[in-house]
């Protein structure tokens, strides 16, 4: 039995005629609080904002274990290497292949240029701010010697509460970060605080960017002359000046009660706040900043105040889904989906779009994809939790001149999308990097799942430039091939699976479908406003390519040999499923064929080398075709796991967190919840008793 919210008809309803009630959201999220008795190694308890985020051991702060403080503005760059004519990113000048019959430049490491293409590969990483812990005098104490060790993360508030004893004393700490600042607001309770026993530690560590995955833990902790740490002390507080060559910010202590702040011993940075005698409670706050501080610093309950009531606000609005709490599938799948959209709003929500590891720990440097886009942010859409997505959506904006000067460069018209980014919009050097392909219709997506929701001028306006830019470079990608008379994508390319070999990559079946979306969604866009169609957007869409078809089935991309029994062909992200969930059905697409292909899939696929949005798409695709239980059954698949704290498990090819896994899981479950053009949701089991409110359509 499904019903479906309708939250706009209670105000025709004098109250005591309300059909419905709304779903009890707060004991929903509040019974997937995680607790822990004993410290995670690799998984951190975590607070944060979206933009910057701490992860906790089991005291609350970063005392045993050094999880990571991260930030969305926090990067460093190596000196540039001394190398004779690599001393600087103009001289990289990367590779010329062959497309088409002309050398296209492409931002390729160059052999000829091992270090300063290195250099810009790793160059900016994103950066560990500080560790907090506790400081327990002059003794060496261990986790072990904690007794009664308890903790726990309210979900619906976003505050982590821990406690333990030590000597005999208890000791409660509450951990919590700003909802619009980079504060992590402390509160520590304990006897322990008056006789010298127990105070706090502040340390920095450096930044070397040698590591593309440092995770669990980020920063180098005994390179201690690389960098150094001024403090200037005020009244109750103090400002930590941290500087790593070029990179400089600062971390604004602030105090509430009796203390003093002492300088690092043997030139380490690990800065020790001792409180003064008969101090029971000590409250501190640390906001850390690019620029000098210049308000006061917010006091520990002022933050508590706006953390609770964000946290509140955050799962009061947008969608929600309830599922059948005696079902115990439906109950796992529920702790994904409350897990997940809490860590998302802590690690996918800043101003650019998410790293894979968000701000747990850093994948690729810390730099983001340009790819990736469409799985951290699409979920938001449905789940109607537009100011979190607007956060970063004017990633497209932002990067738009360096997208126009990557088109020239090589000879295109247009936009064209880099990859692997950080916040200035430079692609690192790749050939994978350099020749993806499918992030280029993503705006277009994005564009029309806000015009369904925001059918105004101000929304054709937002993106009218972005979508003529990329469309353009859609165009103007796609060859004429004159002895087929269709338009082709690459060679050279890679497919989403990136698992081709790229120079014989042509016309792989999700590409062609997306293109075609995209240059359907781009002639609406004119269409609305009254303009024309370029005639080469819609004579490229008309005439591109048919999907490879081969033995009644769908393929990778045109002339694939063996693909179904070679094992690197069949493996990695079943993309070409795709063109029938994620993606509407295009006009060409053949039911029949399609429905073969799945099997196929089902039948060839190796699975256990799936993994992250992988089991979404299989999900989706299950779903369209109506197909609930398979839906459910994918996104509860063996191969796709979430630990104890919700952070979806990477598996053999990427380290844990993988973000796009818990992002996927959401928008699956959106589209389940909210149906897509032509199919009402909800989309669940028959027998789950599933309760949905204000989900968005899906396309
Ligand atoms: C910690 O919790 C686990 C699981 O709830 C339990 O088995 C274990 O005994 C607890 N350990 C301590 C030291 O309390
Ligand atoms: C790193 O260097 C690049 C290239 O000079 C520059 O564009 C970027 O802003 C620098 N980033 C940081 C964090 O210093
Ligand atoms: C550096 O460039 C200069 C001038 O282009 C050239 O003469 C020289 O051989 C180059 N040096 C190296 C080490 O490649
Ligand atoms: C693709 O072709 C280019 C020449 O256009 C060549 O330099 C490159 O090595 C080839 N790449 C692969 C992976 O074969
Ligand atoms: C604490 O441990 C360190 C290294 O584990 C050791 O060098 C030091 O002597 C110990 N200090 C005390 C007070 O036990
Ligand atoms: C502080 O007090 C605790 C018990 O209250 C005691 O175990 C500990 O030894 C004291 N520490 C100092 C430095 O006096
Ligand atoms: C710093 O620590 C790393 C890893 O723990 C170690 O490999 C390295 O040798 C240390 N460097 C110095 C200068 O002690
Ligand atoms: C610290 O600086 C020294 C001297 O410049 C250098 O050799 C070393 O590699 C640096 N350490 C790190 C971790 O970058
Ligand atoms: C600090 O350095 C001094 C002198 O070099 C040494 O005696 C002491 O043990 C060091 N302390 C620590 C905590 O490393
Ligand atoms: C779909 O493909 C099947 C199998 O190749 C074919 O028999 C059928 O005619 C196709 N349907 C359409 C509408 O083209
Ligand atoms: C494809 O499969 C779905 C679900 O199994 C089924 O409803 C549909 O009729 C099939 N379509 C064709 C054309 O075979
Ligand atoms: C499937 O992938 C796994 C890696 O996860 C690999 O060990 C295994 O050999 C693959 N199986 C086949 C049939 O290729």
């Amino acid at each position: 039995m499904y019903r479906q919210r309708l939250l706009w008809s209670i105000t025709l309803l004098p109250v005591s005629n309300l059909a419905f009630e709304a779903i009890d959201r707060q004991s929903v999220v509040r019974r997937f609080n995680l607790r822990q008795n004993e410290s995670h190694f690799y998984s951190p308890m975590q607070v944060g904002n979206g933009n910057f985020a701490f992860g906790a051991d089991i005291t609350g702060l970063q005392t045993f274990v050094p999880h990571n403080t991260l930030s969305s503005w926090g990067w460093h760059n190596s000196t540039l290497p001394s190398t004779p004519n690599q001393t600087s990113i103009t001289d990289f000048t990367g590779l010329d292949w062959w497309t088409h019959g002309r050398l296209v430049n492409y931002a390729q490491p160059n052999p000829a240029e091992k270090d300063i293409s290195q250099w810009m590969i790793s160059n900016p990483h994103r950066i560990n701010l500080g560790r907090i812990g506790l400081w327990f005098g002059e003794q060496n104490v261990t986790e072990l010697m904690l007794s009664e060790r308890s903790q726990s993360l309210d979900l619906w508030e976003g505050i982590i509460s821990s406690s333990f004893s030590l000597y005999g004393e208890n000791v409660c700490i509450e951990t919590m970060v700003d909802p619009t600042s980079d504060t992590i607001a402390v509160e520590i309770r304990s006897e322990l605080l008056s006789n010298s026993s127990l105070g706090v530690f502040f340390d920095f560590p450096y930044a070397s960017g040698k590591n593309k995955f440092d995770a669990p833990f980020v920063g180098v902790w005994n390179a201690t002359s690389n960098h150094s740490t001024l403090i200037e002390r005020r009244d109750r507080g103090a400002i930590v000046k941290h500087i790593l060559q070029t990179t400089v910010y600062y971390a604004d202590i602030a105090w509430e009660s009796d203390a003093v702040i002492e300088d690092p011993k043997n030139g380490t940075h690990q800065y020790t706040l001792k409180p003064g005698n008969n101090v029971k409670e000590l409250r501190f706050t640390v906001t850390f900043s690019p620029e000098p501080p210049k308000l006061n610093p917010q006091t520990f309950i002022y933050t508590k105040r706006k953390t609770r009531a964000w946290w509140q606000d955050y799962w009061e609005s947008g969608a929600f889904i309830s599922l059948p709490q005696k079902n115990s599938s439906a109950q796992e799948l529920q702790r994904r989906i409350i897990l997940s959209q809490y860590l998302l709003a802590v690690n996918g929500a800043g101003k650019d779009p998410a790293q894979e590891s968000g701000l747990v720990n850093n994948g690729w440097y810390g730099k983001f994809h340009m790819e990736m886009v469409f799985w951290h942010l699409a979920h938001w859409t449905l789940w109607n939790k537009w100011s979190l997505y607007g956060r970063s959506i004017g990633i497209y904006d932002r990067f738009l001149s360096t997208s126009f000067e990557r088109a020239k460069r090589q000879g295109y018209q247009g936009a064209r999308i880099g990859k692997m980014s950080d916040p200035t919009g430079r692609s690192a050097p790749g050939e994978i990097n350099s020749l993806l392909i499918w992030q280029q219709p993503h705006p277009m997506y994005f564009a029309e799942m806000e015009y369904r929701k925001f059918p105004k001028e101000e929304t054709l306006k937002k993106w009218d430039h972005i979508l003529k830019g990329v469309a353009d470079f859609m165009a103007s990608y796609a060859w004429f091939n004159e002895s087929t008379n269709v338009y082709d994508l690459g060679p050279p390319m890679y497919p989403v699976s990136e698992n081709t070999s790229p120079n014989q990559t042509v016309n792989p079946t999700f590409e062609l479908a997306y293109w075609r979306f995209g240059l359907g969604v781009a002639e609406q866009w004119q269409l609305r406003q009254g303009k024309s169609i370029p005639s080469n957007w819609r004579f490229v869409k008309e005439n591109l390519a048919p999907f490879p078809v081969e033995n009644g089935v769908y393929v990778l991309y045109e002339g694939v040999k063996n693909m179904w029994t070679t094992p690197t062909l069949s493996e990695d992200h079943p993309g070409l499923l795709g063109i029938y969930g994620w993606l509407p059905p295009d006009s060409r697409l053949n039911l029949t064929i399609f429905n073969a292909t799945i099997q196929k899939v089902y039948e060839s696929w190796n699975f256990t080398y799936s993994y992250g949005w992988d089991f979404p798409l299989l999900a989706i695709t299950a779903a369209r075709l109506g197909d609930a239980e398979k839906a459910v059954s994918w996104l509860l698949d063996s191969n796709n796991q979430f630990d104890e704290l919700g952070m979806p498990i990477g598996g053999a090819r990427v380290p844990t967190p993988y973000f796009p896994a818990s992002a996927g899981l959401l928008l699956a479950v959106g589209m389940m919840a909210g149906g897509w053009d032509g199919l009402e949701g909800p989309i669940f089991p028959e027998e789950w008793h599933v309760e949905v409110e204000a989900f968005g359509k899906a396309m």
